[in-house]
């Protein structure tokens, strides 16, 4: 039987781009209800500026919560855009972390405030400290499939990109549809460049904003080309602040009905993440975007 690794990203872009705050203690009760669901890889926060993402402030907190609690087998991660936020990471016993670099200049500067250029610069140093404190690097490439600002993104510049961010010692490359346009057809377009530019697979995975609904699609395509990592986030939830039309992310119960329905094991258990869908409507006042 094929399997799937699943990235729940729901604490970390499904929250950030709510205007409601959730406390710690909600963010707190979200991830153990994730891991009772057998979710094994939570993105839980991020420590990027509180001045630019209010939404992940006691992001530090909330992760020594977690580590304080017993063991479930889940690795946390979080976002880390340069080396304040490496620090900030460091006092927690997270080991697990992720950068993000844009594919299009624009959205570079609005997200992180850097070219492309200087935001490799800024990477570049992240992963030297991870390396010595040993901890894991993954990597998201914003806007693979279409920049909010530029419009269209060339394949070859996805590839390349990609090429630059394993060569930093990443385990894994998220390419992101931040904005959700891609449709299967691109889907198909930039993972066959990836493949026929020698880029192992295993070291992909896909990260799709569901703003056209186009998300499950694109995901059945990438499975047929041999990805076997996606991220989703409980609920639907997600966006990113900084780019217009990311209405959401692909929803974890969606993702894992889909495959449960084609017979690919995730592990995670459908029933309970409706149970978490509906809470959080009742508990954390969110309203959720999936169909279940
Ligand atoms: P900046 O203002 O250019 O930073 O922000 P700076 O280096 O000029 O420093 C200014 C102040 O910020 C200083 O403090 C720094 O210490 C502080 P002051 O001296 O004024 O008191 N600072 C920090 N504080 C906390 N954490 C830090 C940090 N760095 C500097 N890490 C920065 C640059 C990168 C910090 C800012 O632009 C930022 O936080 N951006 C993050 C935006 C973000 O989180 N976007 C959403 C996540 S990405 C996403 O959603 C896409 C993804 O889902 C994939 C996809 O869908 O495409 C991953
Ligand atoms: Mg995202």
């Amino acid at each position: 039987m094929s399997r799937v690794k699943v990235v729940e990203v729901g604490p970390r872009d499904g929250l950030q781009n709510e205007v409601k705050n959730l406390t710690i203690v909600q963010k707190y009760k979200l991830i153990k209800k994730l891991e009772k669901a057998n979710v094994k890889h939570i993105e839980v926060g991020a420590f990027v500026s509180p001045k630019w993402v209010p939404q992940m402030k006691g992001s530090r907190e909330l992760i020594n919560k977690l580590f304080l609690a017993k063991k479930s087998g889940a690795a946390y991660s979080a976002l880390v855009p340069n080396q304040v936020g490496f620090d900030h990471a460091s006092q927690t016993k997270i080991k697990n972390i992720a950068i993000f670099a844009a594919s299009s200049e624009k959205f570079s500067k609005k997200n992180i405030n850097c070219s492309i250029a200087d935001s490799f610069k800024r990477f570049n140093k992240v992963c030297i400290l991870a390396k010595k404190d040993k901890i894991k690097v993954r990597a998201y490439l914003s806007t693979a499939f279409g920049c909010p600002y530029e419009g269209k993104v060339s394949v070859t510049k996805v590839v390349s990109l990609t090429k630059r961010l394993l060569k930093l010692g990443v385990y894994e490359v998220a390419i992101s549809d931040t904005i959700g346009v891609a449709t299967p057809a691109d889907i198909f377009k930039v993972v066959s460049k990836l493949l026929s530019s020698e880029v192992d697979i295993k070291k992909i995975a896909l990260h799709l904003h569901n703003t056209r609904g186009m998300a499950l699609a694109n995901i059945l395509e990438a499975y047929k080309l041999g990805v076997r990592t996606f991220d989703s986030s409980i609920g639907g939830l997600g966006g990113c602040p900084y780019a217009k039309g990311a209405s959401g992310n692909l929803a974890t119960e969606d993702l894992v009905y889909m495959l449960n329905g084609m017979k690919v094991k995730t592990g995670i258990s459908l029933n309970e993440l409706i149970k978490i869908k509906k809470w959080i409507e009742s508990d954390c006042k969110i309203m959720t975007k999936s169909y279940q």
